[in-house]
């Protein structure tokens, strides 16, 4: 291919990885990959994108936090001992480790409906405003089984991986219930059987790790409702244009 010049290399080994070690064994590896590149293809390469990966806690139950400090040690003596060599520019794509945590999905509640004993809390734009809690329910569905479920890049999720709540209701009359959108769709659940403060329509709940693979990864256009809208606030709470 004489007119194409190669000047980087970029691979991606999944989403999610919160084993230190399996980010660094593929760092070296990928390492490697820049090697071949130098001195078999003898590609001049500017760059080296190790896409991104580097998971967060979605799981109280399950999952353990990435070792940073860990991660950081090896891969210091990682660079030192490649970088000279290769010369290159290095590139991890921080993806969801940096902006998961600090997003939050707002509703309200738009009805409140009791069947069979259950209390549903309806919320405007449930699985069409943010898709991840949803895919709980889904998986179990398919998967058939009791075990904390657990589904793929890029909808990796667990029962307990979102937090929900009420704002200004203190938790000390709480109940259980179902929280809901109001799609005509069996799937369109938040949580099920969750403990909530006593809420009244017009209230608004909070959804907690809402920073990534939300507005981007949800079903919006579904059935036509009105978007939701984001917002980026900066550290003093003001929102920026
Ligand atoms: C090429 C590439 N880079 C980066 C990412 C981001 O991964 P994450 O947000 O999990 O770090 C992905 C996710 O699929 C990807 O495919």
């Amino acid at each position: 291919m004489d007119n194409i010049s190669i000047v980087g290399i970029h691979v991606h080994i999944r989403s999610q990885v919160l084993d230190y070690d399996k980010l660094y064994k593929y760092y070296e590896n990928v390492f490697g990959l820049a090697i071949f590149c130098k001195e078999t293809m003898k590609w001049e390469l500017e760059f080296i994108n190790f896409g991104g990966g580097l998971g967060i806690v979605y799981s109280l139950l399950n999952d353990n936090p990435l070792n940073l400090d860990a991660l950081s040690y090896e891969c210091n003596s990682l660079i030192s001992k490649f970088k000279e060599y290769l010369n290159v520019r290095l590139i991890i794509e921080t993806g969801r480790f940096l902006v998961c945590e600090s997003g939050q999905y707002v509703t309200h509640i738009v009805d409140i409906k009791e069947s069979r004993g259950k209390k549903y809390l309806i919320v405007e734009n449930g699985l069409n405003g943010f898709l991840r809690p949803s895919i709980v329910s889904l998986v179990d569905t398919y998967a058939h089984d009791d075990l904390n479920p657990k589904s793929y890049e890029p909808f990796f999720t667990t029962r307990d991986a979102f937090d929900f709540s009420i704002v200004g209701k203190d938790s000390s009359n709480i109940e259980n219930v179902d929280l809901v959108g109001n799609l005509c769709a069996a799937t369109d659940v938040m949580a099920k059987d969750i403990m909530l403060p006593k809420a009244s329509v017009g209230d608004i709940v909070v959804v907690s790790r809402a920073g990534s693979y939300a507005y981007s990864l949800t079903p919006l256009l579904f059935t036509s409702h009105p978007l939701p809208l984001q917002f980026y606030l900066d550290s003093n709470g003001k929102i920026l244009n």
